[in-house]
């Protein structure tokens, strides 16, 4: 493998800023759809098209055809998620840096550095592997997916295939791959609140006017009790426990609470319900955080004014068998029904995903167990995500069964500073997909 020419073309994927939420990088998602383009056509694919957007086109490829050979799609995001905080990040987030071993960027390994591993392990095959591929790879997967929600909605027939192979994960533990039974779904809103015509001053007002960010606090405060139960109600109806199998496969799983408070999360301590396991809490429930809170003065300095409106960006993660159109409805009521009379809230949905599961019995996965098994030395343990990929519910629609699996490490700091991929599990990637491509073709 010429790892040196493979991490110069990884580098040149990962320098595009292609940030999807953030309408002054459409040029750089549309230069990532183009790098995803060349590399399909240098794969020999018959054809490539750009579908349904101009400035996130999805990326439509068909492999050269085999007759008689089972058909694979491949579905990856060549967005990413913004950078900030940027002074958090040892070296520039677009400008890749390879430090012992691992290669540093904003999207190495979420989602490019993935993608870059599943055609690579084509291109890897002596020959070409005995398989009909597809490709899906879409710029909008972090912002909601919705384009190409439609455009599957429109076309279903490009989701037919043997098998939907996604790597957009990570293993469950150093040396431990996984395959994932589960997704969250997502549910993500703009909370607005409005407490005057206008700003007042807080000299003049304050002791006797309301205040839109004192009201904001107040609301979000009672939508989670203390001991983290989301309090919207109904919204754990649907909600069932894993089984007692279930349960009890997770325990067998290299996970140690105490470990992934101290290394992973790097606080005091861990929330939420405490009668539930630290896994069922991160895979089984749902969840209520706040992302970010504006309105009223936080520029440098100090300005003495009450704020008529603030707003909070908020989320809810979903689970089997939740569903984001009766969530969207429930979190509406809750925000009305816990607003004092006297204030103007308002619900704003901006995207969201419905939770996914799957089944993992499928011969296809017996292969990628037995890919992982040669590779790395141990075969793929089913796990689930807390993470949500919102095409995966239409992915599977057609009856194809979603390979859901992935080369990241937990450590990989997706969506933060320092994002990380490291290298061993890029090259032993590529080993086991060029293995798995090469299983399911004979
Ligand atoms: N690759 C992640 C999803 C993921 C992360 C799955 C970790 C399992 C474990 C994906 O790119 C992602 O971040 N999705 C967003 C979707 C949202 C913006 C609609 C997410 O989960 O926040
Ligand atoms: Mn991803
Ligand atoms: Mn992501």
């Amino acid at each position: 493998m010429d790892t040196d020419r493979l991490l110069r073309e990884l580098s040149d994927f990962l320098r595009i800023p292609s940030v999807s939420t953030n309408p002054s990088h459409n040029a750089d998602c549309r230069a990532a759809a183009e790098w995803v383009a060349g590399e399909l056509r240098r794969l020999g694919c018959r054809e490539v098209q750009f579908l349904a957007s101009d400035t996130h086109p999805v990326v439509w490829g068909v492999g050269p055809e085999v007759p008689g050979a089972p058909t694979l799609l491949i579905y990856g995001h060549y967005d990413v998620q913004p950078p900030e905080p940027l002074d958090e990040w040892t070296t520039p987030p677009f400008q890749p840096t390879v430090r012992d071993g691992k290669l540093f960027a904003r999207g190495a390994a979420d989602d490019k550095g993935q993608v870059f591993c599943l055609l690579k392990a084509i291109a890897a095959a002596p020959g070409r592997p005995p398989v009909n591929f597809r490709f899906l790879i879409e710029g909008e997967e972090e912002y909601g997916s919705r384009v190409l929600f439609e455009l599957l909605h429109r076309e279903p027939e490009r989701t037919r295939a043997d098998a939907v192979l996604i790597a957009d994960m990570a293993y469950v533990a150093p040396r431990w791959p996984a395959v994932y039974t589960t997704l969250r779904g997502l549910c993500y809103a703009e909370i607005t609140v409005r407490t005057a015509k206008s700003d007042l001053h807080s000299g003049e007002f304050g002791g006797a006017a309301p205040n839109a960010h004192e009201e904001l606090a107040r609301l979000l405060g009672r939508l989670k009790t203390p001991d983290g139960k989301v309090h919207v109600p109904g919204l754990y109806a649907p909600v069932r426990r894993p089984s007692k199998a279930e349960l009890a496969t997770w325990k067998r799983l290299p996970f140690k609470e105490g470990e992934f408070l101290k290394h992973r999360v790097q606080a005091k301590a861990l929330t939420g319900l405490k009668s539930y396991s630290v896994l069922e809490r991160l895979w089984a429930l749902p969840t209520f955080e706040i992302h970010g809170i504006t309105g009223g003065f936080t520029g440098d300095g100090a300005k003495t004014v009450i704020p008529a409106a603030a707003t909070a960006k908020v989320s809810l993660r979903l689970v089997p068998d939740q569903k984001l159109s009766v969530v969207e409805r429930q979190l509406a009521a809750a925000v009305r029904r816990l607003a004092p009379k006297h204030v103007q809230a308002s619900v704003k949905f901006l995207h969201g995903a419905d939770p996914a599961t799957v089944k993992v019995t499928h011969p296809a996965f017996k292969l990628l167990d037995q890919a992982f098994r040669e590779v790395v030395g141990r075969g793929t343990v089913p796990a689930r995500a807390g993470g949500s990929i919102p095409v995966v519910p239409a992915l599977g629609k057609g009856g194809a069964p979603v390979i859901l699996t992935g080369i990241g490490l937990p450590d990989d700091r997706l969506h933060a500073p320092n994002e990380k991929l490291d290298l061993k599990q890029l090259w032993d990637g590529i080993e086991v997909f060029r293995r798995f491509y090469e299983l399911l073709g004979t």
